[in-house]
């Protein structure tokens, strides 16, 4: 008898304990399920500036957690030891105090092919080091989104988001994280994770524009291209496109587009076309063609334009 309840005792706790491995192994599961259902289709890169290395080491960490290409900003005149002395009157405290400084950057930097950046610097004076602003008149940031991140002793980095964004109105600058130098695994990961999941939620409402034509509404459905992103990126925009040949409007942009153009051969009415690298085309009749275009997208059951201009309102 007594050997019986030593046996059921000894199987009842092996039950909970193989019951407990699976939970945990479901727990570990579920997990694994979460990171993988935060796709990444889009091509990333660190670009970050750290005249001391803290920045550095947090811009390798979050380049090995984001898959992104890592690029490092390069001053001209290296930053040496009595350049940083900032209880002295130091170069970086100068150039921090000059509305006009730009410390020049000495390696090009080609962030053509990249829709997210992930931009990090160090704080000075509750700020981004004036570089960054270099950078930001230096390259086209159009059309890509740009998670800040910092190393400071201890100031946020809420200030230096505020003042790039006051800087340059047009950029797109999501929230962004502050690290120390002894950050976390879990803190970059955290700050990867969403950033994906924000460009997630961006890439899902991107596949659409608004179009109001002479006061009618009609949805453009755009391509997955950096062409139809560039357009989502300068919508709203109001436009008069002119009439053409019987079978298009047209309107010479002022920005210019990344192009990839082909020969469509045959033209869908309702196709929207990119001609050259700036003139949007809106197509109103199916014909053949010779000519070379990038196509942005398709609206449905767009009717005969007529022959006159007609005004457009693109929206989001
Ligand atoms: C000129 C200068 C100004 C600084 N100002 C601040 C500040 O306002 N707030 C702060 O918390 N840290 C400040 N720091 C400290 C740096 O932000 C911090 O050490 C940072 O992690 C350095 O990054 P790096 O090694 O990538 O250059 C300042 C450092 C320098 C050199």
């Amino acid at each position: 008898m007594k050997k019986k309840i030593i046996i059921s005792i000894f199987l009842i706790l092996s039950v909970c304990l193989v019951t407990g491995c699976n939970n945990k192994n479901k727990d570990k599961k579920v997990d694994y399920k979460c990171k993988e259902t935060i796709k990444d289709d889009n091509k990333s890169a660190v670009i970050y500036f750290s005249a001391t290395g803290t920045t550095k080491k947090v811009a390798e960490q979050i380049a090995k957690e984001s898959n992104s290409d890592i690029i490092e900003i390069i001053p001209s005149e290296e930053y040496k030891s009595e350049d940083l002395d900032y209880n002295s009157d130091c170069r970086a405290n100068k150039e921090q105090n000059d509305p006009s400084a730009r410390p020049g950057i000495k390696n090009s930097i080609d962030i053509s092919k990249y829709d997210v950046i992930y931009l990090g610097y160090p704080i000075w004076w509750g700020t981004n080091p004036k570089i960054i602003l270099t950078l930001l008149d230096k390259y086209d940031f159009t059309g890509k989104v740009i998670f800040p991140f910092c190393t400071s002793g201890s100031s946020s980095i809420d200030k230096s988001i505020e003042d790039l964004k006051n800087y340059n109105p047009n950029l797109n600058i999501k929230d962004g994280k502050r690290f120390s130098s002894n950050n976390s695994q879990n803190e970059i990961n955290d700050f990867v994770n969403r950033s994906k999941i924000e460009m997630n939620t961006i890439n899902e409402d991107a596949n659409k524009v608004n179009v109001n034509i002479d006061g009618n509404d009609y949805i453009l459905n755009l391509e997955d291209n950096v062409t139809a992103k560039k357009l989502y990126e300068l919508a709203p925009f109001d436009v008069t496109m002119d009439e053409l040949n019987g079978n298009e409007k047209y309107i010479y942009l002022s920005s210019s587009f990344p192009i990839n153009p082909y020969k469509p051969g045959h033209i869908e009415k309702g196709d929207v076309m990119l001609f050259d690298n700036s003139c949007l085309v809106i197509f109103y009749k199916s014909f053949d063609t010779t000519y070379s275009y990038t196509k942005i997208g398709h609206i449905d059951n767009l009717p005969d334009l007529g022959s006159s201009s007609i005004s457009v309102k693109f929206t989001r």
